[in-house]
């Protein structure tokens, strides 16, 4: 989560941690720990330490080298969705520090789902004070066909 213009940035915010690890921890539950999890936010691996270490196959990715041994893309996960197979991959971690939509529509592009197929996707969504601050995400922008003049309050100027 991010806390942008506070100066605080942190990969597992403390009072949020628990309710990560749970929601986490039901999406295992329900589409079953043996399948494949994609963690697109790797990061140090709270979360694989967690809850993604009970599932059969895991493989994370980040832009940061991590040394601990899991089976790890080190690179722009953006890349990695585009590129790779995403057909053995029942569950995605998507837990960014800003807004998860541009990797999430990737995933909508690109993993097919079979009819009665269970797909996990877990998203963090650290845009929350972007939000308030009238400014909205590129690709929510397109997602709900908003113009950025609108979203980030360049309308409201206009019309003054
Ligand atoms: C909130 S932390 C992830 C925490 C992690 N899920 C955990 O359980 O410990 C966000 C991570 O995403 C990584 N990151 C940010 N943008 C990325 C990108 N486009 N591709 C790959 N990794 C990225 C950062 O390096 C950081 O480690």
């Amino acid at each position: 989560m991010s806390f942008k213009g506070l100066g605080v940035k942190t990969d597992n915010n403390p009072q949020a941690f628990r309710a990560k690890v749970s929601i986490r921890r039901n999406v295992l539950e329900a589409i079953g720990a043996d399948r494949s999890v994609f963690d697109a936010f790797a990061g140090a691996g709270e979360m694989y330490s967690a809850v993604w270490k009970d599932a059969a196959f895991y493989t994370g990715c980040d832009q940061k080298p991590q040394r601990d041994g899991r089976l790890m893309f080190c690179a722009d996960n953006r890349r990695v969705l585009r590129t790779i197979d995403l057909a053995p991959f029942s569950i995605f971690d998507l837990d960014g520090y800003g807004s998860p939509w541009v990797q999430a529509i990737i995933i909508a592009d690109r993993r097919r789902v079979a009819p009665g197929e269970l797909l996990g996707l877990v998203l963090t969504e650290g845009a929350g004070l972007s939000y308030k601050a009238n400014i909205v995400p590129e690709a929510i922008a397109v997602l709900t066909g908003l113009r950025t003049g609108e979203s980030s309050g360049c309308r409201k100027s206009r019309t003054r």
